[in-house]
């Protein structure tokens, strides 16, 4: 039963590769761990889209285009202003990405140069987004991003209203590197499928969006906090998680369709899960997630995903955890849009088939029958 499309290889990219046995991913060849240790995240934004690492001229323009790109037309803020307080913010972030689409009305969808500008355009503009609703909200009023300063420095900026510490930055810098891209994955795959009927990349990213939310996906790591934070106790972590496998719930954060091994993601985000969390006097959530990991690995075999360790670090963070799934979202932005191009590049519909299950043959009965 094909149920899944498990092993199915549905497209061709340069982008990235994963090996699951071992536990490798690479962007264009580049190991994630290098990335993760020396790249920012507008090197990996130039990365998957130009296809190659900026040099430091290129890194500044790359910087100076997202940020310049940044804040937010009118069209956008007052389409914000007008959604509930009580939308989730992943919801705001799907409606800001269509607003935003539909602030470019000579867009030529089919228009490669257009396309990319536009790929910056959505990178640049969803985390101040995210901000600008999460403020609202709050009854607070947007922030301009600041033009000199980085994606992840603005992204903290326009949530929290201020300037956010070195290590915040560099925190989040490292998880925006993290996220960037990941093959295949349902959110890309749902990007390119919506390009691939030669829609604009918009829509496409809205499509991601969407498919993003789900907790099989990027939500996960929204549950992952919910999850720590009903543990009273890192003693108590031992008997919750065995309830939860006694009633045949999964462990959010846990386990993956690609990897056998550890997500080579997860220890970058143990990292500085452990170094924000004993900054901000969280040891204790630090402590439950890493005796959660030790006991499913111990009861089912299981390893982290990229969902775990970034649910301890955005709550010693201090992020809102409603907010955490829009971060993935700024994120994979960048991969997204890659796929996009590449897509566009050398298009060609996907439609799959499907495997009947039905009735062949029923007789007609008239409605008066029925
Ligand atoms: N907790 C408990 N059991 C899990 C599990 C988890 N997180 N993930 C997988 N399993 C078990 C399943 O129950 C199943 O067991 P069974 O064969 O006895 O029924 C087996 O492992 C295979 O799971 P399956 O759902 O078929 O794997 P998949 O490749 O379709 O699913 C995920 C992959 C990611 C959807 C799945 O691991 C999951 O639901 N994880 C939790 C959500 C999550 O963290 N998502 C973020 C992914 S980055």
């Amino acid at each position: 039963m094909a149920g899944g499309l498990e092993g199915v290889v549905a497209a061709q990219t340069s982008l990235s590769w994963i090996d699951g046995r071992r536990g490798m991913l690479v962007y264009r060849g580049y190991a994630i761990d290098d990335l993760a240790r020396h790249a920012t995240f507008e090197e990996v934004v130039h990365l998957l889209l130009e296809g190659s690492l900026p040099d430091e001229a290129q890194l500044e323009a790359t910087r100076s285009r997202l940020a310049d790109q940044a804040p937010l037309p009118d069209a956008v803020v007052e389409g914000l202003r007008l959604l509930p307080k009580a939308t989730t913010p992943m919801s705001a972030l799907r409606t800001g990405v269509s607003l935003l689409g539909s602030d470019a009305p000579t867009f030529d969808a089919q228009d490669l140069d257009e396309s990319r500008a536009a790929a910056y355009r959505i990178i640049a503009t969803i985390p101040t987004i995210i901000g600008a609703f999460h403020r609202l909200r709050s009854g607070k009023e947007p922030v301009a991003p600041d033009p000199e300063a980085t994606t992840a420095h603005n992204l903290l900026r326009g949530l929290q209203g201020g300037e956010p510490d070195g290590e915040s930055v560099a925190a989040m810098d490292c998880a925006l590197v993290l996220h960037a891209e990941h093959t295949l994955n349902a959110s890309t795959f749902a990007a390119r499928i919506t390009a691939a009927t030669m829609s604009d990349i918009y829509s496409a990213v809205v499509s991601a969006i969407g498919t993003l939310r789900g907790p099989l996906h990027g939500g996960a790591n929204e549950k992952v906090a919910e999850f720590l934070e009903s543990i009273a106790s890192v003693d108590d972590v031992e008997a919750v998680v065995d309830a939860k496998l006694a009633r045949k719930e999964r462990i959010m954060g846990f386990g993956h369709r690609v990897y056998k091994t550890e997500d080579p993601r997860g220890p970058h985000l143990r990292r500085w899960a452990r170094r924000v969390a004993e900054r901000a006097g969280r040891e204790e959530l630090y402590e439950k997630a890493l005796r959660v990991q030790e006991v499913v690995k111990d009861r089912k075999g299981l390893y982290i995903n990229v969902d775990f360790f970034s649910a301890p670090l955005y709550t010693a963070m201090g992020i809102p955890r409603d907010v955490f799934t829009p971060l993935f979202a700024a994120s994979r932005a960048a991969g997204w849009t890659a796929h996009v191009l590449e897509q566009q590049a050398n298009n060609r519909l996907i439609r799959p088939t499907s495997e009947y299950l039905g009735e062949r043959h029923q007789e007609w009965v008239p409605l008066e029958q029925r």
